[in-house]
């Protein structure tokens, strides 16, 4: 299944936006133009339906409350739709839709102005209903975060609670030990990768990994072999790489000495290799050298020939767009005050 449509009011920095998307989906634009806050309308979503710790209430919460993801320029509230689809070519079987506002008196917490689900084209939800006008309360809480009252669309929430954010910071990866903070499981910015990587059954583990060492050793020549072991001491989880250029049997190195682009690389790839619903990447350009970025776009395709995730990558990079492959439609482009799509060529002639 793949988000085919995008319609947002009043999301942070977007007034109005109505946006076809595609299997793969580049973000481009200057910085604070919205590329995370265009991310982070799916995160939303998937805090939402969370199935630990998830809901309305704790999605806002998280962001800092409605102030915070109402859009300053205007009166309005936001509202977020999603077109959803088996793939590109198949028609929109699934609609959701939502509106948020906060309550204007006691403990002014965030609701629904409206909830509405489609399928196949009509209306299945449609909300404030007339339980929800003789218990106002009820609308604290979306009916997609409630599994009592979501059985008819049960096949949107399992869409959106496997929708996967990735910004790999290398720092709170090879740390992960010593910080010993808080794991953030549900987007692995560090700790939270290695706890992934361990959860998988291990013929998966295997032949993930073995897929990625064939990929790494394009970018790092020198790296033969890649494991994942679990600290017989502390019983961490851990990648180990076999380095061919050091002496025998000293070759053995854990994550903690990887460099920040053979970390990034792997938790790129990894995720790639995991998702089947959407991926979310946040600048993987990001400590690679411009040969290995060139390569991710025909990367990102390939593994979605057999698993199809829908991906979404915000970019900086000129690089990570020059493959002949991108279409116009798979850019789309923001500007702070604007947002339209442009062919490929247009921006590089924009950029310069
Ligand atoms: N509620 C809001 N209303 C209006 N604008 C907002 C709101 N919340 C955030 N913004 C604006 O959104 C911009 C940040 O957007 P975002 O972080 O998505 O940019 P970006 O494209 O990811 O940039 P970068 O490339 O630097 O990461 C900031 O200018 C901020 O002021
Ligand atoms: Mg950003």
């Amino acid at each position: 299944m793949m988000i085919k449509r995008l319609k947002v009011k009043n999301w942070r920095n977007f007034r109005e936006l109505d946006v076809p998307l595609r299997e793969r989906q580049f973000v481009v634009g200057a910085n604070a133009s919205g590329k995370s806050n265009l991310l982070d309308i799916f995160r939303f979503l998937r805090d939402i339906v969370k199935a630990e710790g998830g809901g309305l209430q704790k999605a806002v919460k998280d962001r800092g409350g409605v102030s915070k993801i109402r859009c300053l320029a205007a009166r309005q509230y936001p509202e977020i739709e999603i077109h959803l689809a088996d793939n590109a070519e198949s028609p929109e079987t699934w609609r959701y839709a939502i509106g948020i506002k906060q309550q204007p008196r006691g403990y002014r917490q965030p609701f629904l102005t409206h909830e509405r689900v489609w399928k196949d084209g009509k209306q299945i939800l449609n909300r404030p209903d007339a339980d929800d006008a003789e218990d106002q309360q009820r609308l604290t809480q979306t009916f997609l975060e409630q599994i009592n009252v979501n059985a008819n669309f049960r096949d949107i929430v399992h869409f959106l609670q496997n929708i996967t954010y990735l910004h790999l910071v290398p720092q709170l990866l090879r740390f992960a030990d010593s910080i010993q903070g808080r794991v953030v499981e549900d987007d692995p910015f560090g700790q939270g990768f290695l706890e992934r990587i361990a959860t998988v059954q291990e013929r998966t583990r295997r032949s993930r990994l073995q897929k990625i060492e064939q990929a790494l050793k394009i970018a790092v020549p020198q790296l033969e072999q890649l494991v994942f072991i679990r600290d017989e001491i502390t019983g961490r989880p851990h990648l180990q790489a076999l380095y061919s250029h050091w002496r025998p049997n000293v070759g053995l190195q854990r994550e903690d000495q990887f460099s920040d682009g053979t970390l990034r690389l792997l938790g790129l790839l990894w995720s790639l290799l995991e998702s089947d619903s959407v991926l979310l990447l946040e600048e993987p350009e990001l400590s690679l050298n411009a040969g290995i970025v060139s390569q991710l776009a025909p990367f990102i395709s390939r593994m979605q020939r057999s698993r199809r995730p829908q991906v979404f990558v915000s970019t900086h990079s000129d690089a990570l767009l020059t493959e002949k492959g991108i279409d116009g439609g798979e850019v789309l482009l923001l500007t702070p005050a604007m947002l339209f799509r442009l062919k490929f060529s247009n921006i590089l002639a924009l950029k310069s």
